[in-house]
């Protein structure tokens, strides 16, 4: 295992998060307390510390989980939870962005995983009407209380991120550190927003759904297999089956030629995928010791360009408004007077 820095923080945490959407059985699917407690182990025992989490995973049961396993030694680990949907029920007051559903969260989350603070604390969602500034400003607040050591955004659209960002920078408080966002073979519109803003502003990228939901494991193509997909869990967006089936196709050819299987060939796609100066952090979701261990091998797989060019064939979208425009020689020719091709560009994009 490899270590990263969370953005521009000093914190040091693992090359792959474990995810506990599954430590728990609220959902109708997930593990068992002695099932999560063996994902643990195996993951600490490989070299993890970095641990996401959510007040409203598996209603609660992640967090009460998380927290008797990190009992033992608390500070040696990176755990992180999020606010906004609320444990399980179906409360105004509890749930939504605002400050009060947002403190009364932190303590919710502090009382179940039996800790004092979270190292780094999410805003999991936007509710659609509260401000940027509102969330900011509570973050910051839990911060100097003492309840979390970082802050991140997850599953907000890049420009609020990028006005959260500028607003920290330009009152000196609290900056963001990390984004949380959807990106695997199979949902890649992140790449046009956020990847470019990661690396301008230097946050770490935690990428949830790295397989898809499982789908990208291939192993949904068999028709009796039992897994999340077929017992309500699974990703919020089914993939079309043409364009899935086309990915497997080369993700199958891919895994033959590295010797691996098509979910490490997944993970390892979206690894490359880094941009210099924003550290990636693949969320390794899973169920069973057998299938983390299947995820964390994928750290170790180089692909090669040719390789990587060939996913990135199958599994395209269109880069979409202003990228298309602004990716057109005649553009270039435009904004710099003829003189494209003898400018030096600078090593990430300019903000
Ligand atoms: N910020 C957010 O909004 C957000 C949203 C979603 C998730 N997350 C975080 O990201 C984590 C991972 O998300 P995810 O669970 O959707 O990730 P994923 O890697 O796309 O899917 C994981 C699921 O795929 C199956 N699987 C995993 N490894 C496999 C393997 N090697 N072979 C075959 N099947 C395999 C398992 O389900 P089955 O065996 O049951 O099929 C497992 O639960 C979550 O735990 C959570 O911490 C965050």
């Amino acid at each position: 295992m490899r270590y990263k820095l969370l953005g521009r923080s000093g914190l040091r945490v693992s090359e792959a998060a474990l995810g506990t959407g599954t430590f728990g059985t609220a959902w109708g699917w997930g593990c068992t307390r002695e099932e999560a407690a063996e994902l643990f182990a195996f993951y600490v025992e490989a070299g993890g510390n970095f641990f996401d989490c959510a007040d409203g995973y598996q209603n609660g049961e992640a967090e009460t989980i998380l927290g008797g396993l990190i009992a033992g030694d608390r500070d040696e680990y990176v755990v992180s939870s999020k606010y906004t949907s609320g444990v399980g029920a179906r409360s105004l007051g509890k749930t939504g962005n605002s400050r009060k559903a947002m403190m009364a969260s932190i303590e919710g989350s502090l009382r179940r995983l039996k800790a004092e603070y979270v190292d780094i604390y999410w805003v999991h969602m936007p509710d659609l009407v509260t401000s940027t500034d509102e969330i900011l400003r509570g973050l910051e607040n839990i911060v100097a209380q003492g309840k979390a050591r970082y802050i991140g955004i997850s599953d907000f659209p890049a420009w609020r991120i990028s006005r959260a960002v500028t607003m920290a920078e330009l009152r000196g408080t609290e900056p963001i550190s990390a984004i949380q966002i959807e990106l695997s073979l199979a949902e890649r519109s992140a790449e046009r927003e956020f990847l470019p803003m990661a690396q301008a502003y230097g946050l770490a990228t935690l990428i949830w759904s790295p397989l898809g939901g499982g789908i990208l494991s291939g192993k949904y193509r068999a028709k009796d297999v039992k897994g999340r997909l077929n017992q309500g869990g699974g990703p919020i967006r089914q993939i079309e089956q043409d364009r899935e089936a086309k990915i497997l196709e080369v993700l199958e050819l891919v895994a033959g030629e590295q010797g691996a299987t098509l979910a490490q060939i997944a993970i390892a796609w979206v690894c490359a995928k880094e941009p210099v100066g924003a550290s990636f952090i693949p969320v390794l979701g899973a169920r069973t010791v057998a299938q983390l261990s299947d995820n964390l091998e994928a750290m170790k797989i180089v692909l090669s360009d040719e390789q990587i060019a060939r996913l990135d064939k199958v599994s395209a979208i269109a880069p979409g408004f202003p990228h298309e425009l602004m990716a057109r020689d005649q553009m270039k020719d435009l904004h710099s007077g003829g003189h494209w091709d003898s400018i030096v560009l600078p090593s990430s994009p300019r903000a």
